[in-house]
């Protein structure tokens, strides 16, 4: 994705205005209580934090965890840099070299990055935009268990997809990880963005009788407009990955004492700050399917969470579109950049077509960057592609 930026600098050097889809950091505001939290901090020295997490943070993590009907004992907790480094630590203590990790794709790449560096191979899930990027069927995910894999890994509510799980689809994978002995790799940081009641606020960590195969990647970045607080953490009751997750812990020291205590705070919120945020995505997101659905050849299916949508495009190529779009493309002074597909699947050849939106912006720029997408695709036809 970022193989874009200097074309997209040297566009606005030439005066465009771009109007990004591309990036996946929430707009809206950072509620207070973190600012004030770190405001009042009247430390003479700035310590390093416990290994595991403070305690402040840990308590809040817990009382969270309780409201959702989660029973966590404090050790059960890890404190992260961010979801990034809870991915990055779970790889590296659950994966060896060429150990396997079952992945449905499209997925946030950084996956990849993780999964290498512990020396992991991915098994990818192939979905499409036909089927609306659906992956919880029990015999496509058992056909990829081999006598190396080690872990399932999923994101509900997925990014880049906005697929969300039903509760019959979460118990089924969590019965095949349990059947199976595999860790189950649960990333829920779009946890509160799940548009359809029926989903409720899912979590895996619900089902009681998987402890010792689940492993939850949780983050303040997504639920609290914070991705600069980079805290995150590491859920699990399985008590030998807990000790060697530890290990890492310790041997990076800690996590940045302000931005825990900045992050405790957060989940002092009020409960009305989910309702606002997730009705404010909702209705960003109608905005952006009615907004691709006008447009001819688009292929895309009403995403249940998160703040992504994943569209097949009637182009022959979203990272050729992307480029002209950026180089030759403008519409009154304006373009736009999306994600291109092709970086979130494993398997060769893939997503060449697709992009994923982020639906981070206001209302009234979604609406114009989905009509330059329009103006644009249409353009690019004709000129790139000799369509009449
Ligand atoms: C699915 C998913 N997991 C984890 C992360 C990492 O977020 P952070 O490190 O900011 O917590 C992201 C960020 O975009 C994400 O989309």
């Amino acid at each position: 994705m970022r193989k874009f930026h200097p074309l997209a600098e040297k566009a606005k050097s030439q005066g465009k205005k771009i109007h990004h889809l591309n990036i996946g950091q929430p707009d809206l505001p950072t509620p207070e209580t973190f600012y004030d939290a770190v405001k009042a901090f009247n430390e003479s020295t700035l310590a390093y934090a416990a290994s595991p997490g403070m305690p402040v943070l840990l308590d809040a993590i817990q009382s969270y965890y309780a409201k959702l009907g989660v029973t966590l004992d404090t050790n059960d907790i890890l404190v992260t840099t961010g979801g990034s480094e809870a991915l990055l630590f779970t790889c590296l203590s659950i994966l060896d070299p060429y150990t396997e990790v079952i992945i449905p794709e499209p997925y946030y790449p950084n996956y990849t990055t993780f999964v290498h560096a512990a020396g992991g191979v991915i098994r990818a899930l192939h979905t499409s935009p036909e089927e609306g990027y659906h992956y919880a069927d029990r015999k496509r995910i058992e056909k990829l268990i081999t006598k190396n894999t080690r872990a399932i890994m999923i994101t509900n509510p997925g990014n880049p997809t906005g697929v969300v799980l039903s509760k019959d689809e979460m118990r089924m994978i969590a019965d095949i990880a349990k059947e199976n002995d595999l860790f189950l790799i649960c990333d829920e940081v779009y946890r509160e963005y799940c548009y359809d009641d029926q989903y409720g606020i899912p979590c895996m960590g619900k089902f009681d009788d998987i402890d010792d195969n689940l492993v939850i990647i949780d983050s303040v970045s997504k639920r609290f407009s914070s991705c600069g607080a980079r805290v995150g953490c590491i859920i699990t009751k399985n008590k030998e990955l807990q000790q060697a997750l530890l290990k890492f812990c310790q041997s990076r020291l800690s996590v940045a004492t302000l931005d825990q205590i900045g992050a405790a705070a957060l989940y002092t919120v009020d409960e009305s700050y989910y309702a606002a945020s997730k009705a404010e995505y909702r209705l960003r997101r109608d905005t952006v399917v009615e907004g691709l659905r006008k447009i001819p050849g688009v292929l895309v299916e009403k995403p249940m969470g998160a703040f992504y949508v994943m569209a097949r495009l009637p182009v022959d190529n979203t990272d050729t579109f992307q480029k002209w779009l950026l180089e030759e493309f403008d519409d009154n002074g304006e373009t736009v950049m999306f994600a291109p597909g092709a970086p979130f699947y494993e398997t060769p050849g893939s997503g060449k077509n697709e992009v994923r939106i982020a639906y981070v912006r206001q209302q009234d720029e979604l609406v114009r960057a989905i009509e330059l997408l329009g103006k644009g695709i249409a353009r690019y036809r004709t000129e790139k592609m000799g369509e009449e």
